[in-house]
């Protein structure tokens, strides 16, 4: 049992600093950052920032991954993936997985070179986008939470 509790205890703290972290980005960084009046600095302090943080994600988005695995295997639980009352578990499990793709994959392949041409072109408009894009990951996150909290408490909903 206490394994079982150090699991949810590393899966909470691994949520609190990845989510929150997401959270400060799209409520208070962004909006402050668009205010900044040159646009050269408005993308070189996003890049700053977001790549400072990119490491915390990526750790903590493995921490509860893990954490959240081990729960499954240490209660067998794994039949709750065919029951459609556990939503919450195949939405934290679909979040993981798009957030370890951006993270690991595509944001170092990819995304970071895209953003960086783009926002070459028009600065403005791509720290948009990306502002757009983190309100729907913090949205659907915030939702796989308070499911889970809800869920995992009893509350099923369906
Ligand atoms: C591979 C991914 C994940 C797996 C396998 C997983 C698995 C689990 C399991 C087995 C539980 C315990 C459920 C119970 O007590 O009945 C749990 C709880 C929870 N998980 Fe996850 N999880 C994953 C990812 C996530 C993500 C991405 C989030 C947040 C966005 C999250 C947030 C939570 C929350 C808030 C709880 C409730 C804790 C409580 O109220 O005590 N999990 N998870």
């Amino acid at each position: 049992m206490e394994g079982y509790a150090f699991a949810r205890v590393v899966h909470i703290l691994g949520v609190v600093l990845w989510i929150g972290g997401v959270a400060m980005v799209t409520t208070v960084l962004i909006p402050a950052i668009k205010r900044l009046k040159s646009e050269e600095e408005q993308v070189s302090t996003f890049e700053m920032i977001e790549g400072r943080f990119a490491l915390q994600a990526r750790v903590t988005t493995l921490l509860t991954g893990l954490s959240g695995f081990y729960m499954l295997y240490y209660t067998d639980g794994w039949s709750r993936y065919t029951d459609v009352s556990f939503w919450w578990l195949h939405a934290m499990t679909i979040g993981w997985v798009m957030f370890m793709l951006i993270l690991f994959v595509l944001e170092p392949l990819v995304l970071h070179r895209l953003f960086m041409e783009r926002a070459k072109k028009d600065p403005v408009r791509t720290l948009a986008f990306v502002h757009r894009f983190h309100v729907v990951a913090l949205a659907l996150s915030l939702v796989t939470i308070a499911g889970s909290v809800a869920g995992s408490h009893g509350w099923l909903w369906v």
